[in-house]
């Protein structure tokens, strides 16, 4: 390869620390959270308290009194309130107004309900306690609704798994969106072999904030896609990324379903989480279903973690790194799209979707 060549695969870095806000993330799992318990998570390197009001409605505040800066998750919570447990400010959990400051004699002229810690959306759904974190920008409109998964079906199972990760958020993402390591990194019997590799070619379009790999019937050389062939049905495959860190896949098979969703959350710079939850509505009538689920899924994610810790030993030496055609391309549409959306919130002009029009990929895997 040319060097002029080279330098045209190579991966733009210029964001590759950046962390998106203007977006929802997953702080929690909804059962971390119990009765009147206060719980910290750090998202985005922004420390968040979370807890239920007497209503059952989530909150978010920043896990920071704007007192004196003591963490509001070491006080207390009465369904309404949070006391700091530093001077005993209180603040409304819905909205962060200050409601109390003890040491004021009744004459005091302090504003006490100008005061505010800072509060942000938040919303429970399928398991997770989301977060809004907003954009910062002056143009700040209400946050969008929050991710659901999608589910075809009023009767279903639910599976949530989750691992952390020693990766910056975009090397997570490219993990999550590289189809080239699956013979090599999830390598076993049910899943993929080095023998196993073939020519594959998939489609892609652009959809709002991100890309979609087009229906297709599912990778033929993968055990657990041959299980659907029971119900003797057509079974097509669709699977998409959208800004910030999500992927998307369902599989549908006449009645049948079967949905995915991970997400790579920043914790910090140096630090993710990655969230993936499932939910299906096939084999009802087989036993031990969920749990042979869970045992495999959880195999997968940490044969991913486990990579991933390695690949932590290199990047500590901050190496120059390549994204090459087909296999890599989605990886740089990920970052095309960071960037557009980064260049966006700068110049507040619509953002430039890197795909104009469908492309089909092929690779080996
Ligand atoms: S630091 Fe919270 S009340 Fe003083
Ligand atoms: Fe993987």
């Amino acid at each position: 390869m040319s060097s002029a060549e080279t330098a045209a695969l190579t991966a733009p870095h210029s964001s590759s620390k950046e962390m998106l806000t203007g977006f929802w993330y997953p702080a929690l799992r909804s059962h971390q959270v119990r009765g009147r318990q206060l719980r910290a998570a750090l998202l985005l390197e922004i420390p968040v308290v979370l807890g239920r009001d007497t209503r059952g409605l989530p909150f978010a505040l920043r896990d920071s009194c704007p007192h004196r800066g003591m963490p509001l998750s070491c006080g207390l919570f009465d369904g309404e309130t949070l006391e700091c447990s530093y001077h005993g400010w209180r603040f409304d959990a819905s909205s962060g107004q200050c409601r109390e400051i003890p040491s004021l004699l009744p004459d005091s002229k302090l504003k006490v309900d100008r005061i505010f810690a800072t509060h942000f959306p938040c919303e429970e759904h399928d398991g997770y306690f989301w977060v809004y974190l907003p954009s910062g920008t002056s143009r700040e409109e209400s946050p969008p609704l929050a991710p659901r998964l999608p589910v075809f079906s009023t009767k279903y199972r639910l599976v949530h798994l989750d691992c952390e990760l020693p990766c910056d958020v975009d090397n997570g993402i490219i993990g999550l969106l590289d189809p080239a390591h699956g013979p090599y990194v999830h390598q076993s019997w049910w899943w993929r072999t080095k023998r196993s590799i073939r020519v594959k070619e998939k489609t892609y379009e652009p959809i709002p904030n991100g890309f979609r790999m087009r229906g297709h019937a599912p990778s033929s050389n993968s055990a657990p896609y041959k299980l659907l062939r029971v119900y003797n049905q057509p079974i097509t495959t669709t699977i998409d990324f959208v800004l910030p860190n999500m992927r998307l896949e369902q599989v549908r098979c006449g009645p049948h379903w079967f949905s995915n969703r991970v997400t790579i959350t920043p914790l910090t710079p140096d630090r993710c989480r990655l969230d993936f939850c499932a939910a299906w509505n096939l084999f009802p009538w087989m036993p031990l279903v969920t749990p042979l689920f869970r045992f495999f899924a959880r195999r997968f994610l940490r044969q991913d973690q486990h990579v991933s810790v390695q690949q932590a030993e290199g990047l500590k030496h901050n190496p120059r790194m390549m994204l090459i055609d087909d296999a890599d391309r989605p990886a740089r549409w990920y970052l095309q799209l960071k960037e557009a959306c980064l260049d966006s919130r700068k110049t507040g002009l619509p953002m430039r979707h890197p795909l104009q029009e469908p492309v089909t990929l092929r690779w080996r895997t």
